[in-house]
């Protein structure tokens, strides 16, 4: 790819992949997109990073969080009286990447590494249904979480070993975008530790993936546990995020190639004091104007167990007025929940189920644009589904 120089440049090379040497630019340099990388990294991937993370940020799109490992995604089998095995979870899937028409709303779908090597029932590879639809894949490259040794109960997200390789295989399968989930705990602490960690986990993870092609999604989610008040949120959530930037420098990661997953800043699931859709809006977007560069092309918020119609009316109070980001969704329990609960496993179910599917997607497509009203939801799509120590 082409690569022109602003003011002075210095260009080493050093051996890649198998000995192929490598540009590595030392200095600011401007790719043909326009976009600016600094450091020493690899800058193969730039203008296809930026071209991805822009797709996936279209307005009125957001993304469909699919990802969950087989663990989780047999709880949510079971709650429909269901077995967790592989041939339901291929049922599931392709139940949402077939339907009709979701590619109007959402513009990317997390996928857990089994889908994205799996085909529907007739032999058509899931990613290239959603390819079809104009839908970018991704996928989950964390290994999930274990204690963090030293801390306060708090916990580390494992998976950087092998990632290069893993990212490299994952593109050759058609992904584009890959997510990484830690968690910051409030009542338990948060340690400096715990945060440190958690910021350069997802820094490294973030390099190690644009070197492979992949945008990241940078997810440190502020987990709901807890009592607190929404300005005790705030406080963390700006220390979190402030420490994830200056580490993403240090790591050379290009902000425009990036999407954040972050959690929108609410009171503690179990603080007697609820927030309003315009407080949660007023915090969450303070948060994001003191730590998130204008740079970063899109904010794809978590669901983190509110219920359906909360995380769209926060959405939608968060769009009121034009951002320096595309602020949008990435909503795994808040588009899925109706959908299971029509699917309820029975073949006879699975149009009514994609119809559910649409209805949760074009509200929250609505919402991105800031013109969501809540009238008319049903009352299953209001009930919350925060879990105590969820994991994914
Ligand atoms: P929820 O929207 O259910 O919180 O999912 C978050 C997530 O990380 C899925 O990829």
């Amino acid at each position: 790819m082409g690569v022109m120089s602003i003011g002075k440049q210095a260009v080493a090379l050093s051996s890649g992949i198998c000995g192929t040497p490598v540009k590595q630019s030392v200095v600011p340099v401007a790719t043909k997109s326009g976009s600016v990388s600094f450091g020493v990294r690899a800058a193969g991937y730039d203008e296809e990073l930026v071209k991805t993370a822009k797709t996936i940020a279209t307005p009125g799109r957001g993304i469909l969080a699919m990802d969950e490992s087989n663990a989780t995604c047999g709880l949510r089998l079971a709650s429909i009286g269901l077995d967790n095995t592989e041939v339901n979870r291929q049922a599931y899937r392709q139940l949402l990447c077939t339907t009709p028409g979701l590619g109007e709303y959402i513009s990317g779908a997390i996928l857990f590494e089994e889908t994205l090597y799996q085909s529907t029932s007739e032999g058509k590879l899931m990613v290239d249904c959603l390819k079809e639809q104009n839908i970018v894949p991704g996928i989950k490259v964390d290994k999930g979480l274990v204690p963090l040794a030293g801390s306060n109960n708090e916990s580390w997200c494992q998976g950087l070993d092998g990632l290069a390789s893993r990212t490299a295989a994952y593109y050759k399968q058609g992904a584009r975008f890959d997510k990484w989930r830690t968690v910051i705990s409030i009542p338990n602490g948060p340690s400096e530790l715990a945060v440190t960690e958690a910021a350069w986990g997802l820094a490294r993870y973030a390099a190690i993936s644009q070197d492979n092609g992949l945008v990241p999604i940078v997810e440190p989610e502020i987990l709901l546990d807890g009592s607190h008040s929404i300005n005790r949120t705030l406080e963390v959530a700006e220390k979190v995020w402030s420490k994830v930037f200056f580490f993403l420098a240090e790591n050379h990661v290009l902000f425009e190639g990036i999407l954040l997953k972050p959690s929108m800043v609410t009171p503690g699931a179990e603080c007697p004091e609820r927030a309003t859709p315009e407080q949660v809006a007023e915090y969450t977007l303070t948060l994001l104007k003191r730590s998130v560069p204008p740079a970063v092309p899109g904010i794809m918020f978590l669901s983190g167990g509110q219920s359906e119609v909360e995380a769209t009316l926060n959405l939608n109070a968060m769009n009121q007025s034009p951002n320096p980001w595309h602020v949008s969704f990435s909503y795994a329990r808040a588009l899925q929940n109706s959908v299971l609960k029509t699917w309820k496993g029975q073949p006879e179910n699975i149009e009514a189920a994609k119809k559910a599917l649409l209805v949760r997607a074009k509200a929250n497509s609505l919402a991105q644009l800031g013109k969501y009203s809540a009238e008319g939801e049903a009352e299953e799509a209001k009930k919350g589904m925060f879990v105590k120590g969820y994991t994914y």
